[in-house]
């Protein structure tokens, strides 16, 4: 493996090599037999290109809003858990880098480092992701403390009423450390049964009663815009909107939730579709490559979100990894916009991919 690696593939193996295997484990993983976590980089395969040719590409531009904030490219990191177990410095590293990048971060409820901690460390634009607990004085708390602390926006993860069966972090006995954000608030060392705490952990603190109706509570306690993440149908999409959510993001949770469900890349057209322009979509789930961030844009996501490749180049390199990660999906989304004939994102349509759907049709 080259010390400099020229992909975010390569930098998933500096990954494997800097972590204990625990951790990596962990941080790479999905559920079951990982049909799904295989589906969602192979869906962007299943895709090429409709290039346009003699088009002016002298000078190419990324930069593009999200929910109004101008951005340096259509990427965000999506929020993951647990930081610190990638690399000492945690999310206030990745915090760093996204500011450097101009892009977007979303923190994750089961950050290391506290909502505060990442706020003083720069000054990346920040969402924050959160869970909703059957203690809901405390998710309260959680979201005011981020307003109050300036994120931008809430994005509620709603396809983790239980946890998906992660068998790598059974075997290994995967321990969650207690999570700083909660101190105080709430025991997040869960005792486990001689296995992993995760599901111990997930089961006693999250709410899964929780439901559309719940939707109305969140937007009660907070001002913020609400993205809702984890919608893969047309009708959740609909509801979503219905709900006064102001985004959604299609996404399986990396894979690591429900095994069998599609790549979130397939039936992103299905929700755009449906939701007709009302709030913007978002994609997540095995972006690897600058092509993979043009696909989703052409099938009509606003933006992607980026999960393990942020975590990989974390634990390889730190901040530094994380801003490579980052500048590599952007150098390669410029060439492929500069080779597609797409100076700007809004030049990128539905005109410029087609899908192995499509190429079956016109082979009949
Ligand atoms: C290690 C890890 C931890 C995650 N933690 C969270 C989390 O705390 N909250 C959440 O909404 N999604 C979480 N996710 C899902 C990501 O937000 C995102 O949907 C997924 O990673 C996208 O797929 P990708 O890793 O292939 O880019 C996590 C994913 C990974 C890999």
């Amino acid at each position: 493996m080259a010390k400099d690696p020229v992909n975010v593939n390569e930098y998933q193996e500096l990954a494997r090599q800097a972590l204990p295997k625990m951790y990596y484990d962990f941080f790479a993983g999905g559920a079951e037999d990982q049909y799904t976590l295989k589906e969602n980089v192979e869906a962007f395969c299943r895709i090429t290109f409709r290039p346009r040719i003699l088009i002016d590409v002298s000078k190419i531009s990324l930069s593009t809003t999200i929910l109004g904030y101008n951005v340096s490219a259509p990427i965000m990191f999506a929020p993951t858990s647990m930081h610190k177990l990638a690399h000492p410095e945690g999310e206030v590293a990745t915090a760093r880098a996204a500011a450097a990048c101009n892009v977007i971060m979303i923190l994750s409820y089961s950050s290391m480092c506290t909502v505060e901690e990442v706020v003083s460390s720069c000054h990346a634009i920040r969402f924050f992701q959160i869970y909703v607990y059957k203690r809901r004085d405390i998710t309260a708390q959680m979201v005011q403390r981020a307003e109050r602390s300036g994120y931008k926006a809430i994005v509620l993860t709603v396809d983790v009423p239980r946890i998906g069966k992660r068998e790598a972090d059974i075997k290994n006995k995967m321990i969650a450390p207690p999570l700083k954000n909660f101190e105080g608030l709430l025991s997040t060392q869960v005792v486990s049964d001689k296995g992993s705490n995760l599901g111990a952990y997930v089961d006693s603190t999250l709410d899964a009663s929780l439901s559309w109706k719940n939707i109305g509570w969140l937007r009660s306690i907070t001002k913020l815009p609400i993205l809702i993440k984890g919608v893969l149908t047309h009708e959740d999409a609909i509801k979503a909107v219905e709900a006064g959510a102001a985004g959604i993001v299609v996404s399986n949770h990396g894979a690591r939730q429900l095994d069998y469900t599609p790549a979130a890349l397939s039936v992103l057209e299905e929700v755009v579709r449906a939701v007709k322009g009302k709030v913007p979509v978002f994609v997540d789930g095995g972006v690897r490559r600058g092509t993979d961030v043009f696909k989703a844009l052409a099938l009509g996501a606003q933006a992607v979100l980026i999960g393990r490749p942020v975590v990989y180049g974390l634990a390889a390199k730190g901040e530094a990894g994380v801003r490579r990660v980052t500048e590599m999906l952007k150098d390669e989304l410029e060439l492929t916009m500069a080779l597609s004939g797409c100076p700007t994102i809004k030049d990128i349509t539905r005109g410029h991919v087609i899908t192995d759907r499509e190429r079956l049709h016109s082979s009949l």
